[in-house]
């Protein structure tokens, strides 16, 4: 649709949009999916089509190892990888968001991604070219295999897959189990082949991939937390009319509270439509076994200070005190 630029003497002009071209790696019957697509609806309409968003879900134009430097060279304008995907870049500390536990509700996550903490991690993206526009929320991630995780010995000897994070390396590592790295985008067939055993990820992901035919156990561990940065190219940011880029501000502000409203709804109904297909035993930890699983992963984030830095992990744990948890 071309947007029209009214003239002084009252002539329409045909005039290009803006392309922002928002790729992502999941389905769009997902919170990142759902809110990229709202985000493209908002975007449009208060740009009054000078803007058009061509949005470019579940890895279809870029997959996980392809999609950082595509957005750096310009290829494409907007992402919303996984917080656990920028160390990749350089940014290390992205991984505090990774560490099992960290999080004992989704306030003090918000507390973060909306505070001080969040906007210092941003500030960190700006020297590799990238502006950090907002944080969407998934959800808490739980395990997956194909025999029962009750208790931190079950993992011994998996091959679990992980997102490009040194935390989660660990973090299956003090499981007992192997990680593997390995782009969403091909979990499942490394799930069907044998390549890997298990992953973990919010019920959302697991569902909206089939991975429910892959995969007989899931269990319910919350044991980390999930969640995007939503980021553009920023030469092509600073580079927009200043009234587009407010437009384009506000509309993502509204995408995000519709993201982070959706977010827990969607991770709920993921969870019963696995439920529903038969195929998989869903697992809800009794609290001795979150205690054994809490002894053999809470050492992480000790053993991780070097790597995100203990000043930023205790500011963390600071905006958990000031909500009242130990
Ligand atoms: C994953 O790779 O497991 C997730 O980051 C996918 C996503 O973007 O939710």
């Amino acid at each position: 649709m071309l947007a029209l630029t009214m003239l002084p003497e009252g002539n329409a002009m045909a005039q290009t949009p803006i392309i922002i071209k928002f790729s992502h790696v999941v389905a769009n019957d997902t919170p990142k999916g759902k809110a990229a697509l709202r985000f493209k609806e908002l975007a449009e309409k208060a740009t009054k089509g000078r803007v058009k968003v061509e949005i470019y879900p579940n890895s279809t134009l870029y997959k996980d190892k392809e999609e950082l430097e595509a957005l750096q060279l310009g290829a494409v304008q907007m992402l919303a990888p996984s917080l656990a995907k920028f160390a990749p870049l350089g940014v290390k500390e992205f991984e505090v968001f990774d560490l099992p536990y960290i999080f004992p509700s989704l306030a003090v996550v918000y507390r973060v991604t909306q505070g001080q903490i969040g906007k210092n991690l941003f500030s960190k993206l700006e020297s590799k070219g990238i502006t950090g526009l907002a944080y969407w929320d998934n959800g808490f991630k739980v395990m997956s295999a194909n025999r029962p995780l009750h208790m931190p010995a079950d993992f011994k000897g998996l091959k679990m897959r992980i997102q490009s994070s040194k935390v989660l390396d660990l973090q299956m590592r003090a499981l007992g189990a192997n990680p593997q790295v390995l782009g969403f985008s091909e979990v499942y067939q490394a799930l069907q082949t044998g390549a890997v055993d298990g992953t973990e990820n919010p019920p959302s992901n697991l569902y909206t991939q089939k991975m429910y035919e892959v995969q007989k156990d899931i269990t319910l561990s919350n044991h980390g937390y999930l969640g995007y940065a939503v980021i553009v190219n920023k030469k092509f940011w600073d580079g927009l009319p200043w009234d587009i880029r407010s437009a384009l501000t506000q509309a993502m502000e509204e995408a995000t509270q519709y993201a982070n409203k959706i977010a827990q709804q969607e991770n709920d109904a993921g969870l019963a439509g696995i439920k529903k297909t038969g195929k998989t035993t869903i697992y809800r930890l009794t609290d001795k076994e979150t205690a054994a699983w809490r002894a053999a992963l809470l050492p992480v984030r000790t053993q991780m200070e070097g790597r995100i830095g203990k000043d930023l992990i205790d500011a963390v744990n600071r905006e958990s005190a000031a909500l009242g948890y130990k």
